[in-house]
């Protein structure tokens, strides 16, 4: 295993270049593998553990991958398996992205159920809703979920959930819907750019989806699905944690290949808090004139504040001047990341959903682990502006998540060591 070594107190300054999104890729190489009929070939797709891992998993249905440089070519095969297994859905939730397409596809799927992870329980019931609205047989025995149909036909459906709408489970039945028979109205659908980018890939591949960005789905139905040439959109969170590493360090720092209209909460939040943001048509330039001012921060669904960005802007609030807090609405649970924070002399205290922040002026260096992807990420980005070195270890989760973090940090100023952990 390997761990990062953080020396804390450099000034972050230059240009990054932001990659494709993680969250967009990995449903749109579902879709290619198993909807299409003929080669995908993605581009702006990031090198990141987890598009490995769902290689292997679409690999182990028949279909072909090949990932150079930034471009991932799909070759669906013809004789796709109906099958994916325990241990590869576990390595990630996402492989649950299968089961739609398959169902749709070849009338049955046999997937894992997917259990809980460190951001807390992740239910399944939206997906399961959505495809049994649609007419497929689903049951869950023996820790699989067993999905049959002789064929979909389109209906309307409401995926709220007690959580608001579900990325994945709107991901799963849209990608289902686009080879089911008539239309199928998905009512409280995600609007999160990544849910719009892979409506797009269905769009370009042959799919008749109307509302794209809207709560609202309509999918007609049609009979095959054609592979195509897509690039992936680039990523939010990748480009909201770089915002806040430049905010963090007093840094000067262009994020390039990023729009406002993908992460506006995070872009006012961060201006309520006194960063400076210059947006252009590439671009924005993140800097800190001002003193950083405490903000109450509620993550709900797009176009709200992301959770995938809560940890991020803890890491920030706790060197805001004044007591901040968070509300977590949409993985309840995901706070794993304030004891190490703590750690490093941060002083967060925890009551249900809500965190409560009170502004330190210094944090400092301490051994660390990371619990999940976003965890690990503002572990890293304490780190830079931490006095004296942090050790993050575990970075396995980071690894899938956000591609040579320490190599774009450091061509900005950090100083950021990969070592091997074995001592
Ligand atoms: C996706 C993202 C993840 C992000 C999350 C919320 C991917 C690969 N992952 O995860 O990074 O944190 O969106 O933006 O894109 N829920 C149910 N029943 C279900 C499904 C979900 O109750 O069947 C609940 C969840 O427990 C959670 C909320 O709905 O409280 C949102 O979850 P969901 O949007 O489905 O998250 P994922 O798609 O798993």
């Amino acid at each position: 295993m390997e761990k990062f070594i953080v020396n804390g107190g450099t000034r972050l300054e230059g240009k990054i270049q932001i990659s494709g999104s993680k969250n967009a890729v990995l449903p749109i190489a579902v879709a290619a593998a198993i909807l299409g009929d003929s080669t995908t070939v993605l581009n702006n797709v990031p090198n990141l553990t987890d598009v490995k891992t769902l290689s292997a998993v679409l690999e182990g249905l028949g279909a072909t991958t090949k990932l150079k440089n930034s471009t991932l070519s799909i070759e669906p095969i013809n004789r796709l398996e109906y099958e994916a297994p325990y241990d590869l859905v576990r390595r990630m939730r996402a492989s649950i992205y299968v089961l739609g397409p398959l169902v749709a596809k070849l009338g049955r799927a046999k997937v894992s159920f997917p259990g809980g992870c460190a951001i807390g329980p992740r239910p399944v019931d939206l997906h399961i809703r959505g495809l049994t609205c649609l007419g497929a047989d689903v049951d869950v025995k023996e820790g699989y979920i067993y999905a049959q149909a002789r064929k979909l036909i389109g209906t309307e459906i409401n995926l709220i959930g007690q959580h608001g709408p579900s990325v994945g489970a709107t991901a799963n039945v849209m990608m289902a819907a686009t080879l089911a028979e008539g239309t199928t109205v998905i009512n409280g659908a995600a609007r999160e750019p990544h849910i719009s980018d892979l409506a797009n890939f269905l769009i370009a591949m042959g799919a008749e989806i109307d509302g794209v960005g809207t709560d609202t789905l309509s999918i007609h139905g049609v009979k095959q699905l054609r592979g195509t040439e897509y690039n992936v959109i680039s990523d939010d969170i990748e480009a909201g944690t770089f915002m806040v590493a430049s905010a963090i360090t007093n840094g000067d720092v262009y994020i390039q290949g990023i729009t406002n209209e993908q992460l506006p909460t995070v872009a006012s939040k961060l201006t309520e808090m006194g960063v400076k943001l210059d947006w252009d048509d590439y671009g924005v330039r993140v800097t800190t004139p001002n003193k950083l001012k405490a903000v109450d921060v509620k993550t709900v669904p797009f176009p709200g504040f992301p959770t995938d960005m809560q940890a991020q802007i803890m890491g920030l609030l706790c060197l805001a001047s004044g007591t901040s807090t968070i509300t977590e609405n949409v993985h309840t649970d995901r706070y794993i990341h304030t004891a190490e924070l703590n750690r490093m002399g941060a002083n967060i205290t925890l009551d249900g959903r809500n965190a409560i922040i009170k502004g330190v002026s210094t944090l400092s260096g301490a051994p660390v682990m990371a619990s999940d992807l976003r965890a690990g990420a503002v572990l890293v980005i304490a780190g830079l502006a931490a006095m004296g070195e942090t050790v993050v270890s575990r970075i396995y989760h980071i690894d899938r998540g956000y591609e040579a973090i320490e190599e774009k940090l450091n061509s900005i100023g950090a100083k950021i060591q990969r070592v091997d952990d074995t001592y």
